[in-house]
């Protein structure tokens, strides 16, 4: 068992995780990995070798194109100044996943057990090095089943789509309506949460967070204050 802390925050896209993990993060002095980057990498990866995303996301579970390129894939989790960036085979890939194109076909590629079994591998010796805030759909469930905190936070999915669609904007990004938003997030809740191996789920023992009506500010203070209650009560010791 790892002796170092583990946080793992899941729930669906927009519910604040990554910003939430960040913060946290730098307070507690842990790294953060960024889980959806991996499967966003590849999906990159995937895009630039010419796979054609097109068809029903529901239909790729054994996606015999997909899985033959995890055999020229190499993914590299660096942190530059603390922060995490993401290499696939020797290119900075960080600034490159963010398109609405990757975003889906990263759903896609999060469906081929093949594929989350190399990134939970990956995911699981960076978590056995180092004290993490690891966010995503399965840490809780899957990956870190034994995370000495586990939260799931979650909102309403018209508030999920407002923020996404904010970011967008925020980036100049104003490529796709407020209704394209609001679909694309109903379509990726439902392969996130539908897809047979470890879809995205609330772990039992995982404390529920609603951010629908808080601000940023007040979920990171509510996620620290059950990050407090549950490693103090936990760890009079050392940690799980
Ligand atoms: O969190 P994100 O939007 O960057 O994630 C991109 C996609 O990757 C998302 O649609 C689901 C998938 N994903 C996953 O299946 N499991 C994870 N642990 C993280 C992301």
């Amino acid at each position: 068992m790892s002796r170092h802390y583990s946080i793992a925050l899941d729930g669906p896209s927009g519910a604040g995780k990554s910003t939430i993990a960040k913060a946290i993060a730098k307070d507690y002095g842990f790294i953060y990995l960024d889980t959806g980057a991996m499967y966003r990498s590849f999906a990159l990866y995937a895009l630039n070798s010419g796979v054609d995303f097109s068809g029903a996301i529901s239909d790729r579970g054994n996606d015999k194109a997909l899985i033959a390129l995890l055999d020229s894939f190499t993914l590299d989790v660096r942190y530059v100044d603390g922060v995490q960036r993401v290499f696939v085979g020797g290119e900075d890939y960080t600034d490159l996943i963010r398109t609405s194109e990757v975003t889906r076909a990263a759903s896609a590629v999060a469906v081929v057990s093949a594929v989350r079994i190399r990134m939970v591998k990956l995911q699981r010796k960076i978590a056995e090095d180092a004290d993490v805030v690891m966010d995503g759909r399965d840490i809780g469930t899957y990956v870190l089943p034994n995370a000495s905190v586990k939260i799931f936070i979650t909102a309403s999915a018209l508030a999920r789509a407002r923020r996404r669609y904010r970011e967008l904007i925020g980036k100049g990004d104003g490529s796709r309506t407020f209704e394209q938003v609001y679909a694309d997030m109903i379509e990726r809740d439902k392969n996130d949460s539908s897809r047979s191996f470890a879809p995205l789920a609330r772990a039992e023992d995982a404390a529920l967070l609603d951010t629908t009506d808080l601000d940023l500010q007040q979920s990171i203070d509510a996620v620290r204050a059950i990050i407090d209650s549950r490693i103090v009560r936990e760890s009079s010791g050392s940690p799980a």
